[in-house]
């Protein structure tokens, strides 16, 4: 099969193994997002005595695991809806609100569309702007937002672009969109990755405001994408209530409700985790703005996004480039509002960020 034009999305290891002739355990994985440490052998070796509990079903509300998130977040455990994943999360709220007209600070993950697509509400798109390194401007999306919408989401850090909104930028936001009766809902899938987590999160936003929901779960942090645990925050109960009669009984299973109890918990984990990626991001950055193929932006998550500035080269060479020494970077050409050549990696072990770097340097 001839590798001219192909286009690969996120997960399409399968695909792209078939076509380069690659075996999959042999691919380094710098489009998944997921921390390269692996599961926690901690957390590994208490789930694998407590296997007996899959003959239970879970605690229908969850409680131990929600007391677990409540202390992790600071946040009350009546705020907290555990769900499988926070794809499940997505899809509920959205639901469950049945927006009339939403808008989506974009370029973004593209499954907030796709649920949207479901739903009776018409959808666009506010630009972060390439020319202001994708940084938001509060009052202008303030003022896009007068009249027009019930409904904004937003992705902090966001995927791809790596950036991320102040809390004090985030409540300004908030409270402007309580006047306006518009609903926000915040996912926060990266938002441990970030070098200062209190500086961006929105969860203690959610004890000053009813029209927020903050979406959470351990696929990326946590390196767990199969155990499919996320959870939403919100100080709305009576929003929450709602869902919660939505959402299919037990939808997260009770291994994945124990495993979030463990995790959570796991300091040793937390500190290894931040550590490796801190200090790599900052290196990674610090070697790219060396090589002129290259423009970086500030990051929060534990990606980097690169627009290619050398006239001729697109996403796709830089892509074909990698992915011919195993290494899977995002093409980031499918991505909606994003215009020009960019890739997105994510951080993983330095041996293979500097393989990287390496390859990425002879471009
Ligand atoms: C921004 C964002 N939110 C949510 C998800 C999916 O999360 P989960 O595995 O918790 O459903 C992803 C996965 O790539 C993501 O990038």
């Amino acid at each position: 099969m001839s590798t001219a034009k192909m286009v690969f999305h996120g997960s399409d290891i399968e695909k792209i193994c078939e076509v380069y002739h690659l075996n999959p355990k042999d691919i380094v994985k710098f489009g998944a997002n997921v921390n390269p440490l692996g599961l926690s052998e901690n957390v590994k070796e208490q789930l694998a005595g407590r296997l007996d509990i899959l003959s239970s079903y879970p605690d229908r509300d969850y409680t131990a695991l929600r007391n677990t998130i409540s202390e992790y977040c600071s946040v009350p455990s009546e705020f907290i809806l555990p769900g499988n994943g926070s794809s499940e999360l997505i899809a509920l709220l959205i639901q469950e609100r049945n927006p009339k007209h939403t808008l989506i600070l974009g370029p973004t993950y593209s499954e907030y569309s796709r649920e949207l697509s479901f739903s009776g509400s018409t959808q666009e798109y506010y630009h972060l702007r390439e020319e202001d390194n994708f940084v938001l401007n509060i009052d202008d999306l303030c003022q896009t937002l007068q009249g027009k919408y019930d409904f904004l989401i937003i992705c902090n850090p966001n995927n791809p672009t790596s950036s991320a909104i102040s809390r004090e930028d985030l409540r300004k936001l908030v409270s402007f969109c309580a006047s306006q009766d518009i609903f926000v809902m915040i996912d926060e899938t990266y938002v441990e990755f970030a070098p200062d987590i209190q500086a961006i999160t929105a969860v203690t936003l959610t004890r000053e405001f009813t029209n927020l929901m903050v979406l959470r779960g351990v696929s990326k942090f946590y390196a767990a994408p199969g155990m499919r645990l996320g959870y939403g925050i919100t100080g709305n109960l009576e929003f929450l209530k709602k869902m919660k009669e939505k959402q299919v009984p037990w939808s997260l299973n009770s291994l994945g409700a124990l495993a979030g109890e463990l995790m959570l918990k796991d300091k040793d984990y937390i500190h290894h985790t931040r550590k490796l990626i801190l200090s790599e991001r900052d290196r990674l950055l610090h070697a790219l703005q060396n090589i002129p193929t290259y423009k970086t932006y500030p990051a929060y998550a534990n990606f980097i996004l690169l627009k290619i500035q050398k006239p001729d080269l697109t996403s796709y060479d830089v892509f074909d480039a990698c992915i011919r020494q195993g290494l899977m970077i995002r093409d980031c050409s499918s991505f909606e509002c994003l215009d020009g050549e960019f890739i997105r990696f994510c951080i993983m072990l330095p041996e293979d960020n500097t393989k990287l770097l390496n390859v990425l340097s002879t471009l």
